[in-house]
């Protein structure tokens, strides 16, 4: 590939990506191109994702465009003449990880010359790795980011037929396209995007940088695209954005926020709504009575909290303090009577002392959470706690987050013990891991059930008598 002028590449730049206006939001419709449709004729593609649950839904577009163009998918690399990275960016070993498979990925392109490797997702938003890439990974063809997805067609074709590397990754606040193809990965469970971006702005994360301003889907794509789905047969769909509470606040037209949308998606006719991901600050009363009201909406509710101490909180921009986390987490319990709470948690935040860390402990206690995703501060370059002091030492937060976890797993196994000799409805997702005789699924409370039956009740709701918990799963007998 040639690669002579650095300069006639479209890198990202931070600050750009910093930026945030008052301008309305563009909406824009794909149409593929007449002569992109045949490119990909008698050619494969692999998409390989990592990250979050947007980052899932990112690659079923990619999927959706590249069959759209002709490309058949395969699972084979070594037969693959398209191989798409779709990165995360959120800490540094989900970045480590990457940079070991692109290396990896060095000897498919050398036995075949032919193969295009692209390099997307919010990896592909940060300046470091573009320059990285641009000097050590020349064998990687194509890096695009979130904000032109729609634009694959145009990078495969000058990577396919001009031999030339394309860089193009917008640092902007980005515009919604719809009409966008995609192929799901599942025929029975869906993610429906409702906003994308994040105007947070906490300050040991990327996001804002990497997805850009938050932005909402205007309400009837996201009913229409749900209805659609209840047509194709599908059970339950699951609502992204980086902070879903913050629905429709952008649209300034109308009232109409997160809560109204899920009362109108509850009578579409989806047999199960979900959502992901919340913020505490823009959790409000009008989203938990419609909780409590819709009953398609699971009784279940992913609300990170990051920290329990006030000073670690105020220097995470995070908005609230422990106190009124605790007040908003009690309204919700009161107002969805059983409603199953996990949360997010970092230890080891700059200037996190023991103290702090066990404001964080007695949080958890009083929270009762059932569940919990819970990390190390991972220093993310660009973002204000990059240059914020941090001394404790990586072993002292490795052992703070030992210690968390021992809490947060007795909060799953308590979680799970409630729900013993109860009859839950279980989606069933597929066989379990360790034997195919078991089947396993989702309860509404989001509790990973197991469960002796055929393979023909895939894809549907069955009810099931809990008859054992464990802390990861429940085990039941089908009614
Ligand atoms: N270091 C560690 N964890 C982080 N998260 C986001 N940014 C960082 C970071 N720099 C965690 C938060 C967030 C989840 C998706 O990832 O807990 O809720
Ligand atoms: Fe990151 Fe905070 Fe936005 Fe979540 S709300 S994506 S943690 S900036």
């Amino acid at each position: 590939m040639n690669n002579v002028d650095l300069e006639k590449y479209f890198k990202p730049d931070l600050n750009q990506a910093r930026k945030r206006s008052k301008k309305t939001v563009e909406e824009l419709k794909f149409q593929l191109d007449d002569a992109h449709e045949k490119v990909g004729l008698g050619k494969t593609y692999k998409i390989d994702t990592y990250g979050c649950q947007g980052n899932e839904a990112d690659s079923e577009t990619m999927a959706g465009i590249l069959e759209l163009m002709g490309f058949a998918k395969t699972e084979e690399e070594h037969q693959a003449d398209v191989i798409i990275i779709n990165t995360c960016a959120i800490r540094e070993n989900a970045e480590n990880r990457i940079w070991g498979e692109l290396g990896r990925l060095k000897a498919y392109k050398r036995q075949n010359p032919n193969l295009i490797l692209g390099l997307a997702g919010c990896m592909a938003q940060e300046e470091n790795v573009v320059e990285r890439v641009l000097k050590k990974y020349q064998h990687v063809d194509i890096v695009f980011g979130t904000h032109n997805i729609h634009k694959l067609p145009e990078y495969i074709e000058t990577a396919m037929f001009n031999k030339e590397r394309v860089i193009e990754v917008f640092s902007r606040e980005g515009e919604i396209i719809e009409n966008l193809p995609k192929v799901r990965q599942h025929h029975f469970k869906a993610w429906v995007n409702i906003m994308f971006g994040c105007d947070e702005f906490c300050t040991y994360c990327i996001v804002p940088y990497t997805r850009g301003k938050e932005r909402s889907r205007s309400k009837d794509e996201v009913i229409a695209e749900v209805k659609e789905l209840v047509k194709q047969g599908y059970q339950e769909v699951t609502l992204l954005g980086q902070n879903v509470n913050a629905y429709g606040k952008d649209i300034k037209t109308d009232d109409y926020t997160f809560g109204d949308l899920l009362r109108d998606l509850n009578e579409t006719g989806i047999e199960r709504i979900r959502f992901t991901t919340s913020h505490p600050h823009d959790l409000d009363l009008k989203t938990m009575e419609a909780m409590r009201d819709c009953k398609h909406v699971m009784p279940f509710f992913h609300l990170p909290v990051q920290s329990g101490s006030n000073p670690v909180l105020k220097k995470m921009n995070r908005h609230y303090t422990k106190e009124s986390y605790l007040k908003t987490l009690n309204e919700l319990k009161e107002t969805v009577p059983g409603i199953s709470v996990t949360t997010d948690i970092i230890v080891g935040f700059p200037g996190e002392t023991e103290e702090d860390f066990m404001e964080t402990m007695d949080l958890v206690e009083k929270a009762q959470f059932e569940g919990a995703f819970t990390f190390v501060f991972s220093k993310r370059e660009g973002t204000p706690a990059a240059t914020f002091e941090d001394s404790t030492p990586e072993e002292e937060k490795k052992q703070r987050l030992y210690m968390l976890n021992d809490k947060i797993n007795a909060g799953y196994l308590k979680g799970n013990e409630r729900f013993v000799g109860e009859t839950v409805k279980v989606l069933v997702d597929g066989v379990s891991k360790y034997d195919d005789t078991v089947l396993a699924g989702y309860s509404e409370h989001n509790k990973l059930v197991n469960f002796k039956g055929d393979k023909s009740l895939i894809g549907k709701i069955v009810s099931v008598k809990i008859t054992l918990a464990k802390t990861w799963f429940l085990m039941g007998e089908a009614l």
